[in-house]
């Protein structure tokens, strides 16, 4: 089940003022990729805004984005032109076959893919859609780096958008069990008495077991680094982001 925060249309129009596009650096490395494309799928595309970047920098081809979360997509949808298709739904009630030349999932997106079934259905499930040496890009939060440990906040967040009065959010790590973090997100939002939470589960796969689950499902890793910057992974390095290409069968 989706969580709270993306299927809520009340605290997914928060999304994108907590994480402005135009400051998204993992938007500028992959924009490219998308441009360069003539077909692209965004597998949990959120808000849509990488998909509507790329169609206002001059994108031609088909655009097509995937989210489960309602509230995420009722965002996407605010795009007037209906030069996008939006579905609702994941990688498991989808059967594309050969149809798109790159599959991105930006936002740490791919770690809501919990178990080893749903990863290997999810990672079958792009191989399908991609198109003959089409591209499958991706990060994933490196465990080494052990980000979750800042992210327990003390003092609340404040988002700001537009002229509302702004939302304060906060977060709990309630567990780390082996590579499963779970925690939760308090919103109070403008207007409302009660707070809204939201209980998240994100899997921390380190690249050695990542690049097993990728070779099984055929996907060889085409490019490997660790920051946004283009910096090597390991040693450290906050992200492993993958640019993963479909091999022959
Ligand atoms: C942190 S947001 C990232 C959104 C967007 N990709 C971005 O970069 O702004 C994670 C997204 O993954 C979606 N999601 C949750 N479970 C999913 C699943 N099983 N398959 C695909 N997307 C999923 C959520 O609804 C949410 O929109």
């Amino acid at each position: 089940m989706v969580e709270p925060f993306f299927a809520d249309p009340a605290l997914a129009s928060w999304y994108d003022a907590l994480s402005p596009t135009h400051e998204r650096a993992d938007f500028a490395f992959y924009l490219p990729r998308l441009m360069s494309a003539r077909s692209v799928l965004d597998v949990g595309c959120g808000t849509g805004s990488l998909l509507h970047l790329a169609r206002e920098a001059g994108h031609q081809g088909r655009l097509c984005g995937l989210d489960p979360g309602a509230g995420m997509l009722e965002q996407a949808r605010r795009r007037p032109e209906l030069d996008i298709e939006w579905i609702l739904g994941d990688l498991r009630s989808v059967s594309w076959e050969r149809e798109f030349d790159f599959v991105v999932m930006t936002g740490h997106a791919f770690q809501v893919l919990l178990g080893d079934d749903e990863l290997r259905a999810a990672l079958a499930a792009v191989r399908a859609a991609l198109t003959d040496g089409g591209q499958f890009g991706f990060e994933t939060r490196d465990p080494l780096a052990r980000a979750w440990e800042s992210w327990t906040t003390e003092t609340p967040v404040e988002v700001a958008a537009g002229a509302e009065a702004s939302m304060r959010m906060t977060r709990q790590v309630r567990s780390v069990d082996g590579e499963i973090v779970v925690f939760t997100s308090t919103f109070d939002v403008p207007g409302e008495s009660d707070p809204r939470h939201s209980d998240s589960t994100l899997r921390f796969l380190g690249a050695d077991r990542l690049d097993m689950f990728l070779a099984e499902a055929g996907l060889a890793v085409d490019e490997r680094y660790g920051d946004w910057a283009g910096g090597p992974p390991g040693e450290g390095s906050p992200e492993i982001i993958t640019v993963a290409r479909r091999t022959p069968a």
